[in-house]
C-alpha cells in the first residue's frame, strides 16, 4: 500500500499514473476511521480507477482547541483497517505544514448562507476551515470524483455549493450514515465515549426517529418543543441544537411546504464530547 506524506510526493505519483482513461476517487478523512469512511472507500473502490484517502487532522476547522487537542490521532490502526479494504488504496498522511506550508489560516469563503445555519452558528470559522482544506485536498488530489458521510450533512451541501462557484471539476458524491447496532450514528468522535456514554448515546437516534414520526401531522415548532423537553429529562445530555430544515437551502422550516425536502439535524454534548446527527423527514 502506498502512503505519501508530501503533497509533491502524491502529486507526481499521481501524475505519472494518471492516463485519459483513468478516474481518481477521493475521501477525505480526519482518520480515526469506522465503518461509515470504508464504506465511502468502498463506493470509491468501485466507481474509480485510483482511490486516494487523505487522513488529516485539519487544525483551521476547529473553533475549540480542546476539541482539536482531544480529536483522536490513530494513523497505524487506520491503515490496517484501509487494508482490510484494499492493499491498492492510496494513502496521504500530511503534516500540517504540507498542508499550509507555514500559513495555518483559513481562506473566507461565502457559501450562499449555507455556512450561517447550524454548526455554522456554533462553530464560528468551522465552514471556512473546512472550505479550506478540501479546496486545498482537491488541489493536490485532482480527482474525478470524491465522497462524503452524510452524516455532516450540512458540510456535505457546502462542499457541492464550494463546487460550484469555484467551477471546481469534481463530481460530489453523499453517501448514507453508518449506525452502531443501537443506532448511534458512528463518528470518529465515539472513540471518546467510554461504553456507558455509548449506550446514553442512543439516545439521540430514537428521538430523531420519534422527532421523524410527529413531524407528520404536527409543526416543526411543535417537534421542536417536544426535543428540548426530552433532552431536558436526560441530565446526562446537553441538546446544543435541533433544527428542521430544508436540505436545499438549510433555512429553518417556519410553515411546512409540500415542495420542500426536510431533515432535522441535532448536536448534543455528553460530557465534553460534541456528537451531530441527521434524519431525513420524508
Ligand atoms: O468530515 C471530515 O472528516 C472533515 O471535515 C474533512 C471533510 C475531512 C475536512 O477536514
Amino acid at each position: 500500500m502506498k502512503i505519501f506524506e508530501k503533497q509533491s510526493d502524491l502529486s507526481s505519483f499521481l501524475k505519472s499514473v494518471s492516463k485519459t482513461q483513468t478516474s481518481i476517487g477521493f475521501v477525505p478523512t480526519m482518520g480515526a476511521l469506522h465503518e461509515g469512511h470504508l464504506s465511502l472507500l468502498r463506493e470509491s473502490m468501485t466507481q474509480n480507477t485510483y482511490t486516494v484517502m487523505s487522513i488529516f487532522v485539519n487544525p483551521t476547522q476547529f473553533n475549540n482547541p480542546e476539541d482539536l487537542e482531544k480529536y483522536p490521532r490513530t494513523l497505524d490502526s487506520d491503515v490496517a483497517k484501509i487494508k482490510t479494504v484494499s492493499q491498492d488504496i492510496i494513502v496521504y498522511a500530511p503534516t500540517v505544514d504540507d498542508i499550509y506550508q507555514g500559513q495555518t489560516q483559513s481562506e473566507h469563503f461565502d457559501f450562499d448562507g449555507l455556512e450561517a445555519q447550524m454548526e455554522g452558528q456554533f462553530r464560528p470559522g468551522h465552514y471556512d476551515g473546512v472550505g479550506t482544506v478540501v479546496k486545498k485536498l482537491f488541489e493536490i488530489v485532482n480527482p474525478n470524483k470524491a465522497y462524503f458521510g452524510e452524516k455532516d450533512f450540512q458540510q456535505l451541501q457546502i462542499i457541492k455549493k464550494m463546487v460550484e462557484k469555484l467551477k471546481i471539476p469534481v463530481e460530489i458524491i453523499g453517501c448514507p450514515i453508518f449506525r452502531e447496532s443501537n443506532g448511534l450514528a458512528m463518528s470518529s468522535r465515539n472513540q471518546r465515549l467510554n461504553d456507558e456514554q455509548k449506550k446514553q448515546a442512543a439516545v439521540i437516534y430514537k428521538i430523531l426517529k420519534t422527532a421523524r414520526s410527529k413531524f407528520k401531522n404536527n409543526s416543526a415548532h411543535a417537534v421542536h418543543q417536544w426535543v428540548v423537553s426530552s433532552f431536558e429529562k436526560i441530565p446526562e445530555m446537553k441538546l446544543e441544537y435541533f433544527q428542521i430544515a430544508d436540505e436545499s437551502r438549510l433555512l429553518p422550516c417556519i410553515r411546512k411546504s409540500k415542495n420542500k425536502k426536510y431533515r432535522a439535524f441535532i448536536a448534543v454534548f455528553i460530557a465534553q464530547i460534541r456528537l451531530i446527527d441527521t434524519v431525513a423527514l420524508y
